[in-house]
């Protein structure tokens, strides 16, 4: 009866230690009831390197639809990025092809006082980023969704992601930071094409994890 006792009593401290561990913050940029688990890491290296490199024009595809709800999840990273934004008198341009999400986002961004430094755009991504014209010092790929299973559906996503970074490359600069979601999945994710066609543009992979953080120079 004892040993069953330490028994159970050891496994509910495993799982809590577990548990513990993956529950990863953002904090001081936002409270510790927030959890970005496998996002965490690649968030915290990219403000510092916006930090570093003075970042002034933030771009992103697909608006944290959720806001801060779904931080594990999604990312939350239009509150991230705006947040940062707010804080380092930068802008944050965020673009999405559902206007439900980007609607959904903008009642966030104002909840949180983003909106002076975070404009939503309701568009097909590849066409904004065709038409845009400012210097991006950070550019955020996170649109068309990925999917474990459907090949069909990856190749698409995949593909929209290479139409993203050619239909923006002419803003990019030599200290421009490039972050992509959802790259470490089943053949590759999100980031396959734009990373293989980056790379051989001469841009180099600071850090691969669930997401991929390319720069031109350290
Ligand atoms: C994974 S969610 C973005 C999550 C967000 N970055 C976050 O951190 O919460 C992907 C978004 O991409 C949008 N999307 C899909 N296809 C798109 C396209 N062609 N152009 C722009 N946005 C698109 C979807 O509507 C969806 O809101």
């Amino acid at each position: 009866m004892k040993f069953l006792l330490a028994f159970i009593i050891l496994v509910i401290a495993a799982v809590l230690v577990r548990k513990l561990l993956r529950f990863k913050t953002l904090t001081p940029l936002l409270p510790r009831k927030y959890n970005f688990g496998k996002r965490r890491d690649t968030l915290r290296e990219v403000l510092r390197l916006l930090d570093e490199r003075g970042a002034r024009v933030l771009l992103e595809t697909g608006v944290a639809r959720m806001g801060l709800e779904k931080s594990k999840g999604d990312g939350a990273s239009t509150i991230v990025f705006g947040l940062w934004a707010k804080q380092n008198d930068a802008h944050l341009y965020s673009v999405d092809i559902d206007p439900e999400a980007t609607q959904r986002a903008g009642q966030a961004v104002a909840e949180m006082g983003l909106s002076d430094n975070v404009t939503l755009v309701t568009s097909d991504s590849v066409a904004y980023l065709d038409d845009f014209t400012e210097t991006v010092d950070f550019l955020y790929l996170d649109s068309y969704d990925y999917h474990k299973t459907d090949t069909a559906i990856q190749t698409a996503s995949q593909d929209h992601h290479l139409k993203e970074i050619k239909a923006i490359e002419g803003c990019l600069h030599d200290k421009t930071v490039i972050l992509i979601d959802d790259c470490d999945m089943p053949n590759g994710g999100k980031g396959k094409l734009v990373i293989e066609w980056l790379t051989g543009r001469g841009w180099k992979v600071h850090m691969s994890e669930y997401q991929v953080i390319l720069v031109q120079s350290t």
